[in-house]
């Protein structure tokens, strides 16, 4: 293990940008090998996860290749005539992936089993077992509707309608991807919106949508046996990766930083919304569009936080940003309390028990609550840091030790984290571009 102390050594300015979006990179690959000619993927992440993706679909039949330029090329088979694959699909650390193509794999008449590493092994699937097993797929799967697992897709797959019992943009996107081959129509309703990028992108790639509201709810129902055209994607800079610099500029003293590139689309910006309203100078400045993506330049200013009740209401479009919202909670005045985020408990660790300790360790005041944490905010003092000795845990979890290297940047001691290896997962050159901008 990579053990590293964070330290601050001065305010963070200039501009910069952030990797590809790693939902959209996921969704761009699979949608692309779905496709029966050449696709081009720009800006994608090359982070582990969606490399495990890349590897997926290599053994499922499509041609991937990185090209000059970083452009990505990848020629499809086509839907329906993906290829079973001999060997394990590896997902390493990634949920997306197993998640999505446990969907996709479902209405293809073979079987694949699904491997993953400590973390994911640990993670639930009975969620997308579920509504699939209703279309015809079987599972084999660890005790707890665990990996590795084994699935058998059915040929043809039956259309469901489905409520989603859990706000997850994963579990929505398995059930699409499920009736992308299914003969008829599949329904998916969602009672809370979650991120829509399989929604824009699968119509993108000429696939047939409706979308609606009923009561409040979000209904989308897709069109199966869908005939997909090869598309030109680029992938505009992810939100989730940007937030790091964000509330790493807001509690760093005298920082004026710029990020380029960063998607802002409303089912992701949460973070930007919660931080504003604990008075974050963050300015959306050059608003257009990128791939079908609203994107914008984001300037953020250090600011002096104060202390909110985050309303439960935005954690759908903020879900993967609360390790690092905590962070700025524990520097702002006063106190920040949040709810209604079980959900964290299942993430790559659970989130709020890792960041409860993390934060702790490093001297900041947290009470961990069944569904959120409280913090008692320092009121923009450093917090101490990790005691000479101790390092943070980060158990696997790529967010827990980018939010923990952010709160060294406001500490007096630095913040040990044990672990930086699982950063690689989505944002590769995070320490070197943490470097770069004064830190
Ligand atoms: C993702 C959905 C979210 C998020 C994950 C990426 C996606 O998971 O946490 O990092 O790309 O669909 P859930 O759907 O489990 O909330």
């Amino acid at each position: 293990m990579a053990s590293y102390t964070f330290q601050s050594s001065g305010p963070l300015g200039g501009r910069l940008r952030v990797p590809g979006d790693k939902s959209i990179s996921h969704r761009s690959l699979m949608f692309a090998s779905l496709a029966v000619g050449e696709s081009t993927i720009e800006g994608l992440l090359e982070g582990e996860d969606v490399l495990a993706t890349a590897a997926a679909m290599r053994q499922l039949g499509a041609q991937v290749e990185r090209g000059e330029g970083s452009v990505w090329r990848v020629h499809g088979a086509g839907l329906g005539s993906l290829l079973e694959p001999h060997q394990a699909l590896d997902m390493g650390n990634s949920g997306t992936s197993t998640r999505l193509l446990m969907g996709l794999l479902a209405s293809h008449g073979f079987k694949a089993t699904f491997v993953g590493d400590a973390s994911l092994s640990g993670r639930p699937m009975n969620r997308v077992i579920e509504p699939l097993s209703q279309m015809g797929a079987s599972f084999e799967a660890s005790s707890g509707g665990t990996l590795p697992l084994m699935l058998r897709g059915a040929l043809p797959a039956v259309p469901i309608r489905y409520r989603l019992p859990v706000a997850s943009a994963q579990v929505k996107s398995a059930v699409l991807l499920a009736g992308l081959n299914t003969p008829g129509i599949t329904t998916v309703i969602e009672p809370v919106a979650t991120r829509d990028h399989t929604e824009r992108m699968l119509t993108g790639f000429g696939a047939k949508l409706e979308i609606g509201e009923e009561d409040g709810e979000r209904i989308i129902a897709i069109h199966g046996e869908a005939d997909l055209q090869p598309q030109r994607v680029v992938v505009p800079g992810d939100p989730s990766s940007a937030a790091f610099f964000i509330v790493a500029a807001l509690i760093v003293p005298g920082s004026d930083l710029v990020i380029e590139n960063v998607g802002m689309n409303t089912t992701r910006a949460g973070i930007v919304e919660a931080l504003r309203q604990m008075g974050g100078s963050i300015d959306a400045l050059n608003p257009r569009e990128v791939g079908g993506e609203p994107v914008a330049d984001l300037r953020v200013r250090h600011s002096a936080l104060t202390g909110t009740e985050i309303d439960p209401a935005l954690a759908p479009s903020m879900i993967d940003e609360f390790p690092v919202l905590f962070v700025a909670a524990a520097l702002a005045d006063g106190t920040t309390v949040t709810s209604g985020l079980e959900e964290l408990r299942v993430k790559e660790s659970d989130r709020l028990a890792t960041m409860a300790a993390a934060l702790k360790l490093a001297g900041a005041r947290v009470v961990e609550d069944e569904d959120g944490l409280t913090i008692h905010g320092t009121g923009g003092e450093k917090l101490p840091g990790t005691p000479e000795g101790a390092a943070v845990e980060t158990r696997l979890d790529h967010r827990i030790a980018m939010s923990m290297a952010v709160a060294g940047l406001a500490s007096r001691d630095g913040v040990t984290v044990d672990d930086t290896a699982p950063i690689a997962t989505s944002f590769p050159t995070f320490v070197e571009l943490l470097a770069g901008p004064g830190a």
